[in-house]
């Protein structure tokens, strides 16, 4: 199998479980009364299904076919329950896996699809670094207020629909991963 499918196809299950780990940190997130915290897990967890649609998108192109998500991935749903901790060790934990996304596993990726021509493939790899970036600087900044016990504000999130990128309070007039104009930023509901 070619290393860039192999890639894609392991984007695509990292980015599974990140996205249902976070639906699943949100959950926590309110019961254990941190409604904000839970926000932005569901935005995040929304950003990494853009992610998945666009790996999606990239391996049906190398493929010729398309190819659907249930083909590919399975999540585990009583492994990543055992996951759930409290909401700052959940944080934590998100931190570390955007960082390892960003830093090591879609910097490879990338690599090896610029050095193979797949330009679809390099493009949703280097989109989802980007943003995976974002994702680590946002969990960061409310690990940190959660331990300093101060209040974290409630606010508007939107989400870019293009790249994944997360925004507060209103979306920029382009996106700064993407380039797409603020047309494509979804707002996500508080709940
Ligand atoms: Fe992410
Ligand atoms: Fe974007």
């Amino acid at each position: 199998m070619s290393i860039v499918i192999e890639n894609l196809k392991e984007a695509l299950n990292g980015e599974s479980i990140a996205k249902r780990k976070y639906e699943m940190y949100a959950q926590k997130a309110k019961e254990e009364n941190h409604p904000e915290i839970a926000h932005l897990f569901k935005a995040v967890s929304f950003a990494e299904s853009i992610h998945i649609k666009n790996h999606l998108r990239a391996l049906s192109v190398i493929q010729g076919s398309e190819i659907k998500l249930n083909d590919i991935v399975s999540v585990n749903e009583a492994e990543l329950k055992q996951k759930v901790k409290d909401t700052a060790l959940n944080l934590q934990d998100a931190i570390d896996g955007e960082i390892y996304e960003t830093k090591k596993m879609y910097k490879q990726f990338e690599k090896n699809a610029s050095s193979k021509g797949q330009d679809v493939a390099e493009l949703s790899f280097s989109l989802a670094r980007d943003a995976e970036k974002v994702h680590a600087e946002l969990f960061s900044k409310y690990l940190k207020t959660l331990k300093k016990e101060k209040k974290i504000k409630k606010q508007k999130i939107y989400v870019c629909q293009i790249c994944g990128n997360v925004e507060f309070n209103e979306p920029p007039e382009i996106c700064p991963v993407c380039d797409h104009s603020k047309e494509f930023y979804k707002e996500i509901n508080f709940d």
